[in-house]
């Protein structure tokens, strides 16, 4: 059995509050009842999730530099620091595993402000205005990922006859 990949859920400023902010364009679930949703969701891809909330740039900045640092892939909703905020895009961009953003509401439907993020350049995708499921599908992206490289690792080991084979030597 395979150890857990390690997945980091970041979620930015508001998104605390969610369930009770805007139910109408973010749904009516909690932040909490999210978060246990993706640690469950992650146990059956293999993948050990840790989600994390913050309405400070620091702290935001400071858990990038701990995805950097550890290779640890990424799953974030900057909210609206995606809009504008240049420290968190430099911190994304210094992540080596895959990053994935992911939106709750279709930006692209919404307020002209909202439509581009500066954050975008540097992820591997975008999952926008699936609600929650962007989250559980980013999670999946990773998971068979995962297994695809496992199995092409599988794939390249070179091939082993019987002859050369040290166990058939007898
Ligand atoms: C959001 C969209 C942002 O424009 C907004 O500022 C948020 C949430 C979303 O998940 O749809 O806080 O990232």
């Amino acid at each position: 059995m395979v150890d857990p990949q390690p997945v980091l859920v970041l979620n930015g400023p508001n998104l605390g509050r969610l369930g009770r902010r805007q139910p109408e364009v973010y749904g009516r679930r909690t932040h909490d009842d999210i978060a246990e949703s993706l640690v469950r969701r992650g146990e059956e891809l293999g993948l050990s999730v840790d989600v994390r909330q913050t309405d400070s740039e620091a702290y935001m900045i400071s858990w990038l530099h701990e995805a950097a640092d550890q290779e640890l892939p990424v799953i974030i909703n900057p909210a609206a620091w995606s809009h504008y905020n240049i420290a968190i895009a430099d911190a994304v961009a210094q992540c080596t595993a895959d990053v994935y953003e992911v939106h709750l509401s279709n930006i692209h439907a919404r307020e002209e402000f909202r439509r581009h993020s500066v954050v975008s350049p540097y992820v591997n995708g975008v999952l926008v205005g699936l609600g929650t499921d962007g989250y559980e599908l980013a999670l999946a992206v990773i998971a068979w990922r995962r297994q695809r490289s496992e199995g092409q690792v599988h794939q390249l080991r070179p091939p082993v006859s019987p002859v050369d084979d040290p166990a058939s030597s007898d």
